[in-house]
C-alpha cells in the first residue's frame, strides 16, 4: 500500500540554547526544565530563515533517496507559518531545487508530519504521484511569548524531511482531530483594517500544559493500538515508537501505559526541545543516519498537538 520512505533528512539552526541560558531571560532553571520536560537544550534561529532550514533538510533527503528535483511529482511542507503567508514554503522550495510540479503548505500543528504522509499516501493510492518530497518546519521561536517562563522553555526551531517514493511501506494510518480553541493557541494578526472592532487575539503561543498532557497521552495510546490493531500487529513486531517530542513525561507515560519496552523508544527532546511537526522527522532522520533504524524495521510514528490533532501511523522501513 502506498509508500516506502526512500531518504531522510534534518536541519536546525547553529545556535544553541541551554536551559542556563533560558535562567537569564526568564525566571527558571535548569532543574526545573530538566526534570518536568527531559529538555537540555534547544536550537534557536538568529539569522537562518525557516526557507534555509527547509531547503537544507530537503536537499538531504533528496540526496540519501537519490531522487533529482525533476523526478517529483509533489512537494507537501507541513508548519504553522512560513517566513511568508505567500509565496507558500512549499513553493520557495519548489523553486529553490528547480522541481516543476505542484507544491503545497498543510497546518496540523505538531501532527503536520503525519498529516503530509496520509497526503502523500492518497496522492499515491489516486495514481496522481509516485515520489513526493515532505518537509516539516517549524519556527516556534517567532511563536513564543519569551516572557512567558511555562511555555518559552518548551520549544526550539528546525526542520525534518522525507521523500517517499510508491511502495507497500504503510502498513496502517490513523489521522484524528477533535478542535478546540482554548488549549493550545497561536492567535493571528488582524492586520490594519481600519474598520476591524473585534477584540484583538493573543499573538503568541498560550497553553494550558496540564490538559495538554492528558490529551497527549491518552491520544497516543489510542492512536498506537488503533494501527496495532488495523495492521494486525503485536508491540513485539514493531522496532521503535517515535513519538512527538513534547515532554519526556508524556513520552515515558505513554510508553509505560502501552507496555512499550525501553528499546523500543528513542527520544531527541534533551537536544532539541519541541520542535512541534519537525519533531519526528528530525529524530526518523537521526535514527537512521546513526544506523539504529534499518530497512526492513517497522516501525510507529505517533503525534498529537494543537488544533487539537492527532495521529499515528505504522511504517516497514
Ligand atoms: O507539542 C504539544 C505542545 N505542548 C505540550 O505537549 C505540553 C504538555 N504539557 C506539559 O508538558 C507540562 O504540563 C508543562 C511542562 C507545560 C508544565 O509541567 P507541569 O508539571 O504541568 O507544571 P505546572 O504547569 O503545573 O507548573 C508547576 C509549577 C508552577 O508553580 P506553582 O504554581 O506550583 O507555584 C509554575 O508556575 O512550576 C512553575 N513553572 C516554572 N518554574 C520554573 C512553570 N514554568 C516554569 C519554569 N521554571 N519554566
Amino acid at each position: 500500500m502506498s509508500f516506502t520512505i526512500a531518504g531522510t533528512g534534518k536541519a536546525h539552526p547553529k545556535l544553541v540554547v541551554t536551559n542556563d541560558m533560558m535562567s537569564e531571560i526568564v525566571e527558571t532553571n535548569d532543574e526545573w526544565i530538566s526534570t518536568r520536560t527531559g529538555i537540555k537544550s534547544r536550537y534557536i534561529s538568529t539569522d537562518e530563515t525557516l526557507f534555509d532550514l527547509t531547503l537544507a533538510a530537503s536537499k538531504q533527503a533528496m540526496k540519501n533517496a537519490d531522487i533529482a528535483a525533476d523526478k517529483l511529482d509533489f512537494i507537501i511542507c507541513s508548519t504553522m507559518q512560513g517566513d511568508y503567508k505567500t509565496p507558500s514554503l512549499a513553493c520557495q522550495i519548489q523553486h529553490a531545487i528547480g522541481a516543476k510540479c505542484p507544491a503545497v503548505d498543510i497546518n496540523a500543528a505538531c501532527t503536520g508530519f503525519i498529516y503530509a504522509l496520509d497526503f502523500a499516501a492518497a496522492l499515491m493510492d489516486s495514481g496522481r504521484a509516485e515520489n513526493i518530497l515532505i518537509a516539516s518546519s517549524e519556527m516556534m521561536s517567532k511563536h513564543i511569548d519569551w516572557s512567558d517562563r511555562a511555555t518559552c522553555v518548551l520549544f526550539g526551531d528546525g526542520s525534518g524531511a522525507a521523500v517517499v517514493t510508491k511502495g507497500d511501506g504503510l502498513l496502517a494510518m490513523r489521522l484524528a482531530a477533535k478542535g478546540d480553541e482554548k488549549l493550545l493557541v497561536i492567535g493571528g494578526s488582524h492586520g490594519n483594517n481600519p474598520f476591524d472592532k473585534k477584540t484583538p487575539v493573543h499573538e503568541y503561543l498560550t497553553m494550558e500544559g496540564g490538559e495538554v498532557f492528558k490529551f497527549a497521552v491518552s491520544s497516543m495510546c489510542y492512536d498506537v493500538k488503533y494501527v496495532l490493531e488495523k495492521a494486525n500487529l503485536t508491540l513485539d513486531d514493531i522496532r521503535m515508537v517515535i513519538p512527538h517530542q513534547a515532554n519526556m513525561r508524556i513520552i515515558t507515560a505513554a510508553a509505560k501505559r502501552l507496555g512499550l519496552h525501553d528499546s523500543q523508544i528513542m527520544s531527541g527532546i534533551d537536544r532539541y526541545g519541541n520542535t512541534s511537526s519537525a519533531s519526528i522527522p528530525i529524530l526518523l532522520s537521526e535514527l537512521i543516519e546513526n544506523g539504529t533504524l534499518k530497512k526492513g524495521d517497522i516501525i510507529i510514528l505517533t503525534a498529537f498537538g494543537g488544533g487539537l490533532t492527532s495521529g499515528a501511523c505504522i511504517i516497514k522501513l
